[in-house]
């Protein structure tokens, strides 16, 4: 007798080690403990009336123990295979009240960044933002901005040359005279773009750089309106009140040119190392518009007045977000975006 009890119990442990399915278990139930089942059979076959008392009394305890545990096995092992088959269900529905998993968002460039923002200030004061062509016609790049081909200033633009003749923009200014001839004048434009130079690398030098050009054409612009938008514009980048001054500066296509520095904000002017003891930050060639360009554009020097600045965009972002190298910039390295997250 104790050794079919023993034999029963290593049975049933043995079958429920390999039964995964809710099913398989179910089955289990019903052949050991259902009516026709096997420990039902060992209760049903045993004749009690050929025991002593004691005898009785031990085989009773034996197998309703034996029951006992095969109905808590069975039982814990039909819990667990339904639990199993509820998560294999839900793996294929969406429940909307767990939390997400985390979409990692997106970040601007430093260089985006700081377009933005200055495209925002430039619209606030009637600016229209004008992007222009990265490839662009040697007549707009240099001879419409008063430099012809034998200008020594050609030099100063290490070209990349197209084999159609045409070229990748040195500078933003190439967008001034598309412009002057499409909107005529008054005009009020930036031109946010990528420039090329063919030009050895270093920290603060790519091959590719932005520049953020402006343009302002009426009737009534002088020096001191340079000065007062340059200024309201500074402002409104560093959230302070600012000091500036113009240097003279040499540039073909503005006739008088400046240097427009920037009084030191880390000194105040006292003179420190950023501003390398001058007191003057150097932020941006500007200058009136020359009236060989006016015309270029087909307006009437007689009648209108321009002036143009040229900033440059990527040392402004570099200055912005401290970002040491300007080689960093063009990596596309995701580490280096993530540092910057879009403050829109
Ligand atoms: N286009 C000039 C450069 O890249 C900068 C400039 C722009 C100077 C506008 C004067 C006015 O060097």
């Amino acid at each position: 007798m104790s050794t079919t009890i023993d034999h029963l119990r290593g049975q049933l442990a043995d079958d429920l080690r390999t039964a995964g399915e809710l099913g398989d278990v179910e089955a289990l139930r019903v052949k050991y403990l259902g009516q026709q089942g096997l420990i039902t059979g060992v209760v049903r076959g045993t004749d009690f009336s050929t025991l002593d008392a004691d005898a009785r009394r031990e085989v009773g305890k034996r197998i309703s123990g034996l029951k006992t545990w095969a109905e808590a096995e069975i039982g814990a092992a039909l819990a667990e295979a339904e639990a199993r088959a509820a998560r294999a269900r839900r793996r294929g529905m969406v429940d909307l009240t767990l939390p997400g998993t985390g979409a990692r968002p997106g970040s601007l460039h430093p260089v985006t960044q700081t377009q933005m923002f200055l495209e925002d200030v430039f619209q606030s004061m009637g600016f229209r933002v004008e992007t222009g062509f990265e490839v662009e016609e040697e007549l707009y790049n240099f001879d419409a901005l008063n430099i012809p081909g034998d200008h020594p200033a050609r030099d100063m633009h290490d070209t990349f040359w197209l084999e159609d003749g045409r070229l990748l923009r040195t500078h933003t200014s190439a967008t001034q005279v598309r412009a002057m001839r499409m909107h005529g004048a008054p005009l009020r434009a930036v031109f946010p773009g990528r420039c090329f130079r063919c030009e050895a690398t270093d920290a603060s030098h790519e091959t590719t750089f932005h520049q953020f050009e402006g343009l302002m054409i009426d009737e009534d612009v002088t020096v001191s309106t340079v000065l007062a938008v340059m200024k309201a514009l500074l402002e409104k980048v560093f959230g302070r009140e600012v000091t500036v001054r113009l240097r003279p500066g040499y540039f073909p296509f503005v006739e008088p040119g400046f240097e427009l520095d920037l009084q030191c904000l880390i000194c105040g002017g006292a003179g420190c190392k950023v501003c390398k003891r001058t007191g003057w930050v150097e932020l941006m060639p500007c200058g009136m518009v020359h009236p060989n360009v006016l015309r270029a554009g087909g307006l009437d020097p007689e009648r209108y007045r321009g002036f143009a600045f040229g900033l440059g965009l990527t040392r402004l972002a570099m200055m912005n977000f401290s970002i040491p190298d300007i080689r960093l910039l063009g990596t596309g390295d995701l580490r280096l975006m993530d540092q910057f997250p879009a403050v829109l």
